[in-house]
């Protein structure tokens, strides 16, 4: 069981969040459920942003809103004084629903289209994250066109890599990622100076990847990025008051799981931050953190209602559940491992190791290979920890499946953050 904020074992032997009782939710809200501890997500981004202000002089923590971003997140770290990160014109288009303030609103993408940058540049977003020669030529154009000026930053490999899942890796050299530090960097800065009634030279950013328990790799990105921000002054003379080192701390998905603290991350960050400034004789940028994950991701869980189980002799035990990859792609994607419990049982010992099974036409369909659960009868509720980042944002409704609701939940009261979808949610756009 991962111990994350207010989750815990009630009087009546039920798992309990944000003081609710998760058999008496699954009974009113239906499984499959995503459930949100509100007063943990609250709390992860006061940890972070007191860390920040207590570790360094001047930055700004910006949620990732690709790990779980609904209007009643954006709402939530509006409200906390985040900055928001969007990747997309429709987690834009979410913020500003929410009425997320846009000078906080941070654009990001590879492949913006020139449609997403029109939109970024008509509700004027603090800033836009810029990954290509191609796509700065397509924002001076439509900047002169529209008569504005935008304020960016460039995106580069560091060339870091960092100890992560492969796919989830982003600082390396062969990536499909921001600009190769060096000449095709140089090249995208005398871009932007060129172009100084459209555009604005903030700063850099980095993302070197997602789940990543060293801190090394992000001390070495900061001394190459400082290095070629000292590189950029020499060039050209221009100084960048910004630089924006990504996401990446990992969370606890097993018990066994030891991440930095969110405390420890930043500082370590802030110190070799400071200290490649003062090597590189920098004055020190405002330094800006993309945190998703860490933000939300024990924050969450999923409640499952336990169906079919079978034993293959010898072999295993499949318990299915009424979800699968369709609301957790990660365990297929990454060969994710989580941990889970009965919340109908959760005082129980664990009696035999389990395989859970999701309910979708694939073999693959997995979601924990090998789980100690007590005796597992159906209509038991398994609630699997550790769901909130990039489970309900990567949902899909693979074989024609609604997707779960979202619920928030605090001091004993839940609200839906998101309705379940319904068989008229599948039909809806079918011509
Ligand atoms: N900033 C940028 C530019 C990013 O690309 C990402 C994540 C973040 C911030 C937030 O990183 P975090 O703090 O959440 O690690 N779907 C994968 C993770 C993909 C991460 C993509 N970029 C997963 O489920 O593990």
């Amino acid at each position: 069981m991962i111990q994350a904020g207010t989750i815990l074992v009630n009087g009546q032997g039920h798992l309990e969040i944000g003081g609710c009782d998760t058999v008496e939710l699954a009974q009113r809200y239906g499984t499959p459920l995503y459930i949100m501890d509100e007063e943990l997500l609250r709390k992860n981004c006061r940890r972070f942003r007191n860390a920040l202000r207590q570790s360094y002089s001047h930055g700004q923590i910006i949620f990732a809103g690709k790990a779980f971003l609904v209007q009643a997140m954006a709402r939530l770290v509006g409200e906390e004084g985040l900055g928001l990160d969007v990747v997309s014109g429709g987690e834009l288009y979410t913020a500003l629903k929410a009425g997320f303030p846009t000078e906080r609103i941070f654009f990001h993408g590879n492949n913006k289209s020139v449609k997403e940058l029109a939109e970024a540049l008509d509700v004027d977003t603090g800033r836009i994250i810029v990954d290509s020669i191609m796509e700065l030529e397509e924002i001076i154009a439509l900047a002169k066109e529209k008569g504005k000026k935008a304020s960016v930053l460039l995106r580069v490999r560091p060339g870091v890599e960092a100890h992560t899942h492969e796919y989830i890796q982003t600082g390396q050299e062969d990536s499909k990622f921001g600009f190769a530090l060096g000449d095709e960097a140089l090249e995208g800065v005398n871009l932007v100076l060129s172009a100084p009634d459209q555009l604005e030279l903030a700063g850099f950013h980095c993302h070197i990847g997602s789940q990543i328990f060293q801190v090394d790799p992000f001390r070495l990105a900061a001394q190459t990025m400082l290095k070629f921000m000292a590189l950029v002054r020499e060039k050209t003379g221009f100084v960048v008051s910004q630089l924006n080192m990504g996401g990446g701390l990992g969370i606890r998905y097993r018990s066994s799981d030891a991440p930095p603290t969110i405390e420890s991350f930043v500082s370590s960050l802030a110190t070799a931050v400071t200290r490649a400034a003062k090597e590189n004789d920098f004055p020190l940028p405002e330094l800006l953190l993309e945190p998703g994950r860490s933000i939300c991701g024990e924050a969450g869980i999923t409640l499952y209602r336990v169906g079919v189980i079978k034993e293959v002799p010898g072999i295993r035990r499949y318990v299915s559940v009424d979800g699968g990859m369709m609301d957790n792609i990660r365990p297929a994607l990454y060969g994710a491992e989580y941990e889970a419990v009965l919340a109908n049982k959760a005082d129980r010992e664990g009696v035999r190791n389990v395989t859970v099974a999701g309910k979708a036409c694939e073999s693959g369909d997995i979601i924990i290979n090998e789980v100690l659960l007590p005796e597992v009868e159906k209509d038991d509720l398994l609630a699997v920890f550790s769901t909130g980042a990039y489970c309900y944002s990567m949902a899909s409704n693979y074989n024609r499946n609604p997707r779960p609701g979202v619920l928030f939940v605090r001091n004993g009261k839940a609200r839906a953050a998101v309705r379940r979808e319904t068989y008229e949610h599948l039909v809806a756009l079918d011509m």
